[in-house]
């Protein structure tokens, strides 16, 4: 709870300070908004939607909303999570969110999307193109979506398709959480530019000048606090695009002085939401709320054991 009472206490300090303050460690780069060109790549006015879903979140308060980041192919994916961790619920709600197609105009892809769509109505696509580099465009979408369509949620969740989500004890760990100023995840605190252009990760000098990162959640699977959407939403209008996604999040926790917080069990003080590729194991899942590396079909199977298994762990 320390690290919590901290990013309050930086939240405050920020406020009061007008953007100019540092966060204990490194100082903070002098703000001011981005010239529009700079911009216009990661601006929810950039965009408008070719399928959305604007009501449900109407009449009710979901407990924690997944989002997915998906590409628009990814159809058995999506299936096999609506049948697993992302099935509806009283406490969760599942959406699916694209952009468009790589390779022009697929017209069969975007019919079978829209049947998709009748079935189950959760899906969310944009007209940016939907590619690898532009994940930070679909990550600040997301924030827009829920900040725009689902404001009265509690939590939300950014998960890749290929997660096998605990969601029985995610659920349990949140009711304790707190509701406000919140992000958990895997943080990485030593992060650092590759400046190698082959690597798959390369962040060019002109792009981001420092030489490390601020804290940041790994992005296969995050959790935070609904507010965090619209102030995340709003943080990028300071921070120049990169293309990781999930650095470029802890950027804007940065402007907003919000420090992510690990999620560790007692007594083990394992990490809830270490990134790693497991063999699946009833009972070890069962202390974990995240583990990555699943395809659909290995998720379908594991799924089947652990929905009625876990709780004789
Ligand atoms: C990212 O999306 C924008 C908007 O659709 C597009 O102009 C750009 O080419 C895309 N970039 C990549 C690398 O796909």
């Amino acid at each position: 709870h320390f690290s919590i009472l901290k990013c309050s206490l930086s939240a405050v300090l920020v406020l009061s300070a007008q953007l100019f303050v540092s966060i204990p460690g490194k100082p903070l780069p002098k703000l001011s908004p981005l010239p529009e060109e700079e911009n216009r790549i990661l601006v929810p006015e950039s965009y408008h939607y070719i399928i959305n879903q604007p009501d449900v979140c109407r009449d009710r308060i979901p407990f924690l909303v997944f989002m997915v980041p998906v590409s628009p192919q990814e159809t058995s994916a999506r299936e096999t999570i609506r049948r697993t961790w992302g099935a509806p619920s009283q406490d969760t709600l599942t959406m699916f969110y694209m952009g468009l197609p790589m390779g022009g105009h697929l017209p069969s892809i975007q019919d079978q999307l829209e049947d998709e769509n009748r079935k189950h109505a959760d899906i969310i696509q944009m007209n940016f193109q939907d590619s690898y580099q532009n994940l930070t465009i679909k990550t600040l979408m997301i924030m827009n979506w829920l900040a725009t369509y689902c404001p009265n949620a509690v939590f939300a969740m950014k998960v890749d398709a290929d997660i096998f989500v605990n969601v029985f004890y995610l659920i349990k760990w949140l009711k304790g959480s707190p509701r406000q100023s919140f992000i958990t995840g895997s943080v990485i605190n030593d992060g650092r530019p590759r400046r190698d252009s082959n690597s798959k990760w390369y962040v060019s000098e002109e792009q981001y000048p420092e030489d490390t990162f601020p804290p940041y959640v790994s992005g296969a699977g995050y959790v935070f606090s609904a507010d965090m959407a619209g102030r995340i939403s709003w943080a990028s209008r300071f921070i120049r695009m990169i293309s990781l996604e999930d650095v470029y999040v802890g950027l804007c926790l940065r402007v907003l002085g919000v420090q992510p917080v690990y999620s560790i069990s007692l007594p083990t003080l394992r990490n809830l939401f270490e990134i790693r590729n497991l063999e699946y194991n009833r009972c070890t899942f069962a202390k974990l709320i995240i583990v990555n590396g699943f395809k659909p079909s290995k998720l379908q199977h594991a799924w089947q054991d652990f929905s009625k298994g876990h709780t004789s762990c």
